[in-house]
């Protein structure tokens, strides 16, 4: 879905009350500023409003509507309650609220006291996204303009967050198309497509994946008429090893064979949620010309019920040549993850190595909707990553990781069985994965299960995808791998 346009202009009193859509203006405890000027404009409206037990209700980030104000020429104020010392986390609130009052004419936002600005342009732009590419509703959000002291110094502080929220709304366009239209094609033509910004790709076929060894990803999709794919993105903005971004991308997952019950199994067009988070912050990357070195490695596959899938009892052989006895073939994404970490490894040894993945329902069980579960071998890692993960408030919870509950994937028939019963099952899910990670590698794996698709909406996002992850990725980036 495209953005919604941001533009930056100096502060001309007549643009913001003549302004037709939504006007913004902050205040914290008397109209000062912007606020003072516009409350000229429309014979005290904002002084009264102000006043009032309403505006004492209202929290900092929070915001009043005052619909069609006599004086100017929008249908809407918007007093938006911001002190002037608020920290960034409280202006990318603040910005998220003005997105919800946005409609089809859009808005002009009084901002030359913001001091956060870049924060509050990303809340804006990140809250502001609608799904509606498959719905006649083509009706799109307006265009804001951000009225400043010196726009042009605007615009350059505040490109990196409309660059990352872009890349925040590319994520979620890939969770919310459905499979008839997402397929493993389809996911990798617009990944494909990602070359524009600089970023190199490289698709694997059947018949490369084959060569390489790659079995336990291939009998995933072999029931499925779309073929298995991976694609390899790689942004060499540094020099050096890599750091190695992978994701799980079930276009779509029935359970296979032992398929899922019919309640629910059409949130499944979403389980390619991983592979979307690591093509999204690839994109974020590339497009700000990020100083890093960053591969993202992607398995694109349809986990289908067909007289060529996979059975219970199949025994496969992984590219790493540990075998794997599937038990149940719902428990296929470790099997996609296990070949594509195998690959990332021996091809460029990274430095550390993220997985991220809609892996269990254990995981979502377990933490909801609000945290993600993160496993680690490496504490240094991991801690960088749940710091960023906090600094974007995007929430996060160390998982343990330990030797005893690998006996839980031990068999008889092969080197592992690929599900260990209900008890601890998204720890044996990252146990499993941890036997395809190298010793010497740091590696985290994220359960995003829960964290992928909210019931409803979010601070910085509608009901729908949630694009998890981008930012915290494209933030450890900057903070951690970045010259
Ligand atoms: N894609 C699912 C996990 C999932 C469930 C993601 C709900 C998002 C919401 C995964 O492939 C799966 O089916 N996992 C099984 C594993 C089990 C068979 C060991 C599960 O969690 O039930
Ligand atoms: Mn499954
Ligand atoms: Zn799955």
């Amino acid at each position: 879905m495209t953005m919604i346009p941001v533009d930056f202009a100096t502060s001309e009193l007549n643009d913001l009350t003549g302004h037709s859509g939504c006007l913004v203006v902050f205040a914290d405890a008397e109209p000062d500023g912007d606020a003072r000027r516009v409350d000229q404009s429309c014979q005290g409206a904002i002084a009264r409003a102000m006043a009032s037990e309403a505006w004492g209700d209202v929290k900092p980030g929070e915001a009043l509507e005052l619909a069609f104000p006599s004086g100017l020429g929008a249908e809407m104020l918007l007093l938006v309650r911001l002190p002037r010392d608020a920290a960034g986390d409280l202006a990318r609130k603040a910005g998220a609220r003005i997105a919800r009052s946005l409609g089809s004419q859009g808005a002009v936002i009084a901002a030359r006291s913001v001091a956060h600005l870049p924060q509050l342009v990303e809340g804006l732009a990140l809250r502001a996204y609608r799904w509606t590419l498959n719905t006649s509703e083509k009706k799109p959000l307006g265009a804001v303009t951000v009225a400043v002291t010196d726009p042009e110094a605007a615009c350059a502080e505040c490109a990196d967050s409309l660059i990352r929220a872009e890349a925040v709304h590319f994520t979620r366009d890939l969770v919310n198309e459905p499979a008839n239209i997402l397929t493993t094609s389809e996911f990798a033509a617009r990944i494909d497509a990602m070359r524009d910004l600089g970023l190199e790709v490289e698709i694997l076929e059947e018949s490369d994946l084959q060569a390489l060894g790659m079995l336990a990803l291939l009998a995933v999709g072999q029931g499925s008429e779309s073929p298995s794919k991976v694609a390899v993105m790689r942004w060499a903005g540094a020099e050096g090893a890599p750091l190695a971004l992978i994701g799980k991308g079930v276009v779509f997952d029935t359970g296979g064979i032992s398929i899922k019950p019919a309640a629910g199994m059409e949130e499944m067009v979403g389980d390619m949620g991983g592979a979307g988070v690591v093509s999204g912050t690839m994109r974020a990357l590339a497009a700000r010309k990020a100083k890093a070195h960053v591969v993202g490695i992607v398995g694109l596959v349809e986990n289908m019920p067909d007289g060529r899938a996979q059975r219970p009892g199949d025994v496969v052989t992984s590219m790493k040549g540990d075998t794997i006895e599937v038990i149940n073939t719902d428990a296929e994404g470790r099997l996609v993850l296990a070949d594509i970490m195998w690959y990332a490894q021996t091809r460029f040894e990274p430095t550390a190595m993220i997985d991220l993945a809609t892996l269990t329902g254990a995981m979502l069980i377990a933490l909801g909707h609000d945290k993600a579960g993160v496993f680690s071998n490496d504490d240094a890692l991991c801690n960088d990553l749940l710091a960023a993960c906090a600094s974007e408030d995007e929430g996060a919870w160390r998982m343990p990781l330990a030797p005893s509950y690998d006996a839980l994937i031990k068999t008889r028939v092969a080197d592992m069985k690929n599900t260990g019963g209900r008890a601890a099952g998204a720890i044996t899910a990252a146990q499993f994965l941890q036997r395809f990670v190298k010793p010497g590698v740091a590696w985290a794996h994220i359960d995003i299960a829960g964290v992928s698709q909210p019931v409803g909406e979010t601070e910085m996002s509608p009901k729908g995808p949630s694009g998890w992850g981008v930012r915290a990725l494209d933030r450890l980036v900057r903070d951690r791998f970045e010259a």
